[in-house]
């Protein structure tokens, strides 16, 4: 598939996006760090910053992929314990070897799909989520079931690519994305869906304030967002209220 797909990404089926992820898995970190100059770095540090923890946190990593955003937490916060969580398991036993490479302890890997989680209401008192909510369609669902997690006062964040706005020279992000990217993605991780798919899904995540009141519309309170890099990303911060 060449340049820019003519699918909607929302037409993916969840299988086919496991599949997928499942299949980049060994060019995965590489092409993040190579296709946002590294940026992708600074903007998982920049999520856990934003949150506000208790002493000994109990924290899940949603969407968790090769475990970054869950190294960057225990690094962060070296009391905090992780689950990280993901349906494809190429992915997490990738992150896996990371924590045996680093001696990393704190992080637990589970499977698990994010529309249905194996843990009771109110367990974790925060939830991160990088570059995970733009690959599940329908995102309401999502956020509530993130809600019912969450202890009252929980905190989730979200970090997410954004459609180009006025922030950035649009036109030239849409050509790199549609174009460049899937390029480079195709050429490294010989996967011909996954790079365009990339494109295709933040062409159709909605703007950052429309899914700000999507995140106040599943119940969170104190939601907030800020732009990062010239309006490529956002991050998304709520609080889960009393009741
Ligand atoms: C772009 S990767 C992000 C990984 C990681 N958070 C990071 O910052 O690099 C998206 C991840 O979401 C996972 N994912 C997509 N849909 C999912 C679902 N329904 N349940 C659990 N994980 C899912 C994929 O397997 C993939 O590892």
């Amino acid at each position: 598939m060449c340049g820019m797909a003519k699918h909607n990404p929302s037409l993916a089926t969840a299988d086919r996006i496991e599949q997928m992820f499942s299949g980049i898995v060994p060019w995965y970190d590489f092409l993040n760090r190579c296709l946002s100059l590294r940026r992708d770095v600074y903007w998982r540090r920049a999520l856990v910053q934003g949150l506000r923890l208790p002493r000994r946190p109990l924290v899940l990593d949603l969407a968790a992929g090769t475990l970054d955003v869950s190294l960057e937490i225990v690094r962060q916060h070296p009391q905090a314990r992780v689950l990280a969580v993901d349906f494809s398991l190429p992915m997490l036993q990738q992150g896996r070897e990371k924590l045996l490479a680093r001696q990393q302890g704190g992080i637990v890997p589970v499977a698990g799909d994010a529309y249905a989680l194996p843990f009771p209401d109110r367990t974790f008192d925060a939830l991160t989520m990088a570059f995970g909510i733009r690959n599940l369609p329908d995102h309401l669902l999502a956020l509530q079931e993130i809600s019912r997690l969450l202890k009252p006062g929980g905190m989730v964040a979200i970090l997410e690519f954004v459609p180009p706005s006025g922030g950035l020279p649009a036109r030239l992000y849409e050509n790199y994305l549609t174009r460049l990217l899937p390029l480079v993605g195709r050429l490294f991780s010989r996967h011909s869906f996954a790079y365009s798919y990339l494109a295709e899904s933040i062409l159709h995540f909605p703007t950052a304030p429309v899914f700000a009141q999507l995140i106040e519309e599943a119940g969170f309170q104190e939601v907030r967002w800020q732009t990062l890099t010239m309006g490529i990303v956002s991050l998304f911060y709520g609080v889960r209220g009393e009741e």
